[in-house]
């Protein structure tokens, strides 16, 4: 499989490494083979997964930014990482983009350099656990004796909620969030689930790989009855310098990402999230959490801390 930005499907080349045995092999005791101990934040031995954050280099977390420095030789996710992160916190180490090199180039350019005594580093786009192809990678590793790890990044819908100044759960309007992208090569028709968040009404349709289909995606909703004066925003490069807010409705957005030009790296948020909707306030700061535990004796104020 070709890993790129994009999570193309393209096609086996046949090199040393099997990485799909060993997706294969892994998927058997995913929850077994998990190791012991081991909890994010922590970098134990092995290859080091990192979430890179939506761009900007401060939304790096403070290990990835450890680690990176550290490091011989990173791999990185191509145009989605910032050059400027990589000049930042890179600078003494060899980059190579992974754009349009397959598994079976990527699995032994890192092992190989991991078994040198090399200090490697894989550095995805936003988080690596939303669409980021990254376990295959971690298993194909494993499978050649090469531990990885996970370390978390800033996925890019909470760079462009914070770019809205918004959250993307608001009490009464957007009661849950749902990481999507529409369909096309990786995902078939059925699969589609857009129509359904949006159907719901109180949920935050985060598009993810959705920036070349906007009108299509659009055009579904409105075949399928969807109210046109929806509200859909569209964030180009969240955290970027050149970061850029396009914002419509079901209706209207299609035209105007034309207009722009936009064909890729931007996140389309549907929803009352990202519109006018007035909100209610949260149980947490009325004085509920103060009263202690529900009457059923569950420790929902606790659990709900965060509202
Ligand atoms: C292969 S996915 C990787 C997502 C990434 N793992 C994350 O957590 O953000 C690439 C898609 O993420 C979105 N994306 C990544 N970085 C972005 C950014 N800075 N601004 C807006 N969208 C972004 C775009 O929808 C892009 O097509």
């Amino acid at each position: 499989m070709v890993v790129t930005d994009d999570d193309a499907p393209g096609t086996d080349t046949g090199a040393t490494a099997d990485p799909q045995a060993a997706i294969d092999e892994a998927s058997g005791d995913r929850r077994t083979s998990r190791p012991q101990g081991f909890t994010a934040g922590d970098t134990p031995e092995g290859i080091p997964f990192i979430g890179a954050g939506p761009g900007d280099p401060g939304l790096l977390t403070v290990t990835g930014r450890e680690l990176c420095e550290a490091a011989d030789l990173v791999v990185h996710a191509g145009s989605l990482v910032n050059s400027e992160l990589l000049e930042a916190y890179c600078a003494d180490a060899e980059t190579v983009s992974s754009i349009g090199k397959d598994l079976e180039e990527l699995i032994p350019l890192m092992r190989d350099a991991y078994e040198a005594g090399q200090t490697v580093v894989r550095l995805h786009s936003g988080d690596p656990a939303i669409y980021g192809a990254a376990l295959e990678q971690m298993d194909a590793l494993a499978s050649e004796g090469v531990p990885a790890y996970f370390v978390p990044g800033v996925t890019s819908a909470f760079a462009a909620s914070a770019t809205l100044r918004t959250q993307l759960t608001l009490n009464g309007v957007a009661n849950h969030v749902a990481f999507t992208r529409p369909q096309g090569k990786t995902l078939d028709p059925e699969e589609d689930h857009i129509g359904d968040f949006v159907g719901m009404g109180d949920v935050t349709t985060c598009i993810y790989l959705g920036t070349h289909a906007v009108s299509e995606t659009m055009d579904r909703l409105l075949e399928a009855g969807h109210d046109p004066e929806t509200p859909v925003t569209v964030v180009y490069h969240a955290s970027w310098p050149d970061e850029d807010v396009i914002e419509g409705t079901i209706g209207s957005i299609g035209e105007k990402i034309e207009e722009a030009g936009y064909r890729a790296s931007a996140l389309v948020i549907i929803g009352e999230a990202v519109g006018e909707a007035g909100y209610d306030r949260s149980y947490l700061y009325d004085g509920w959490a103060s009263r202690g535990p529900d009457s059923d004796g569950t420790d929902d104020a606790v659990q709900e801390a965060d509202d």
